[in-house]
Formats: C-alpha cells, sequence, structure tokens
C-alpha cells in the first residue's frame, strides 16, 4: 500500500487539484484509492462534488470506526474528508503530552493493506497536522507553482523534512511543476532551475489550464468534466508516472 503525500509548505500550489485528480486517475485505470484530506479547509470533497458529514476529524478523536469515516466517492476511489471539525481535532493532539505526531498514523492503521494507495492532502504551512502525515506517508509529492521563484520553499522544506526522516522512512520522491505557462519567460526559467536542483525527481510540469479551476467549482474531477483538455493530458501523464515508480 502506497502512501503518498501531496505536500508544500506555500498555499496554492496546487495540492488539492492534484491530490484529487491524481487519486481519481489512479482508480480510474484500476487501483483502490484512499484520498484523505486532512486540511480544514474542506476542499477535496468540494472538488469531488460531495458534502460528507464525518470524516478524518471524527476518526482521529476516535468517535467513530474507520468504515463509518470513510464514503465511496467514485468507483474504486473513497474519501476521508477533511473539513473545519479538523481544526478541533488538531487542538486536542496538541494537548496530548506525548507521541501526538503519531495520532493520524494510529488512527489509519486498521487500514492497512486495504487500497492500493493511499493520497493525503496537506495544508499550507507547518503545523500538527503536516506532521501527522509525514509521519504516516511514505512518498511526497511536492507541487511547486512556476508562477513564483519557490525553490527557496522547496529547499525549506526539505530542511523539515529532514527531522522527519529521523523517526520515519519517508522520502521527497516527486516534484510537480504546475501552472506552467510556455508563453511565460519566468516561468520556463525556473522549470531549468527546478530541472538542475530536482534531477529524476522532477516530474512532466502541469500546464496552465482554465478547465481545471472550473472543474473543481462543479464538483467533478478533470477526467469528468473536460476529459481532452490539457489539464486532463497532464495529470494522466502524471498518474502514469506515480503508478510506474517504484514505492519505497
Ligand atoms: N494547473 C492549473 N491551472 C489553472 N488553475 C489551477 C491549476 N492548478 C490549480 N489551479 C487552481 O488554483 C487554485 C489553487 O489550487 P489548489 O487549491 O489545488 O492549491 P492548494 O495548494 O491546495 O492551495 P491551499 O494551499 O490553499 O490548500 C484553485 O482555484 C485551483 O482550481
Ligand atoms: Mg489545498
Amino acid at each position: 500500500m502506497r502512501r503518498i503525500a501531496v505536500s508544500l509548505t506555500k498555499g496554492g500550489v496546487g495540492k488539492t487539484t492534484t491530490a484529487v485528480n491524481l487519486a481519481a486517475g489512479l482508480a480510474l485505470s484500476g487501483s483502490r484509492v484512499l484520498l484523505i484530506d486532512t486540511d480544514a479547509q474542506g476542499q477535496a470533497s468540494y472538488m469531488l462534488g460531495l458534502q460528507p458529514k464525518v470524516g478524518l476529524a471524527q476518526l482521529m478523536t476516535e468517535e467513530i470506526e474507520p468504515d463509518e469515516a470513510i464514503v465511496e466517492a467514485r468507483a474504486a476511489l473513497w474519501l476521508l474528508a477533511g473539513g473545519e471539525a479538523l481544526a478541533g481535532a488538531w487542538r486536542w493532539i496538541a494537548r496530548k503530552e506525548s507521541g501526538g505526531e503519531q495520532t493520524l498514523a494510529e488512527a489509519l492503521a486498521p487500514l492497512d493493506g486495504r487500497y492500493d494507495y493511499v493520497i493525503l492532502d496537506t495544508p499550507p504551512g507547518w503545523g500538527a497536522m503536516t506532521a501527522n502525515v509525514l509521519f504516516y506517508a511514505h512518498e511526497v509529492l511536492a507541487p511547486v507553482s512556476l508562477e513564483v521563484l519557490t525553490l527557496k520553499g522547496l529547499v525549506q522544506f526539505q530542511e523539515r523534512l529532514k527531522a522527519v526522516q529521523r523517526h520515519q522512512e519517508i522520502a521527497l520522491e516527486h516534484v510537480l511543476p504546475t501552472f506552467f505557462d510556455r508563453r511565460v519567460k519566468k516561468s520556463v526559467e525556473i522549470l531549468e532551475q527546478l530541472q538542475a536542483y530536482c534531477g529524476q525527481q522532477l516530474c512532466p510540469p502541469i500546464r496552465y489550464n482554465v478547465r481545471l479551476s472550473e472543474a473543481a467549482g462543479y464538483g467533478q474531477t478533470i477526467y469528468e468534466y473536460a476529459p481532452r483538455c490539457r489539464g486532463a493530458e497532464d495529470y494522466r501523464r502524471l498518474t502514469e508516472r506515480i503508478a510506474r515508480s517504484a514505492s519505497t
């Protein structure tokens, strides 16, 4: 069971768009996928057109069992929803005297082996939620927006990841450039810098495509909303690459 965290400290880089469309792409290609939204914004449910009443928050505070917390979002795609209730759940964790960063891993332990992939969407910033996700996941996929120079942000993220690596076998395996626009000089320059810095870990970019934000507004994945657009093409290519890449 591969556990992939879609994470970067910086906000608005395409984390949720990537988590949702990667999870949906893997499910469409025949894998069993659990998408976990660890963000109090609850955007992943919204992008899938769902409003589950329960989710990760209730699971973490031990109010309900995993089977009651998970909803079937699409064929072979299950969702453990985020949302406002998570703010309270994280406060609950913060009060724990020790082992707070293991709370998510403990809550998810009964799900081991049930899925081929667990894809975790994380909130921006570096809070208790992100730490918990990194203590559970084995691979990190970091979306990096090509609209602004984010190499520094990526380097900082890697530094923080090092602290987790002392306790957990986790690696930044995939760096995904997002909002790529070939016509914009800066976009091309940043992509070149990333290429030099990341080497093999660099995935082919996701191009800027307005269909991706429109799809979210309609509660549809990009394959449902506009299966032939560039966004769908790019996320299909990412899905194939992730499926091919060796798991850790
Ligand atoms: N390749 C793209 N082209 C155009 N718009 C995009 C693209 N990727 C994402 N978007 C849009 O950009 C906005 C931010 O994307 P998203 O919510 O996925 O980022 P995020 O990193 O999850 O943000 P946050 O840090 O707030 O959780 C959304 O409106 C989304 O629809
Ligand atoms: Mg998000």
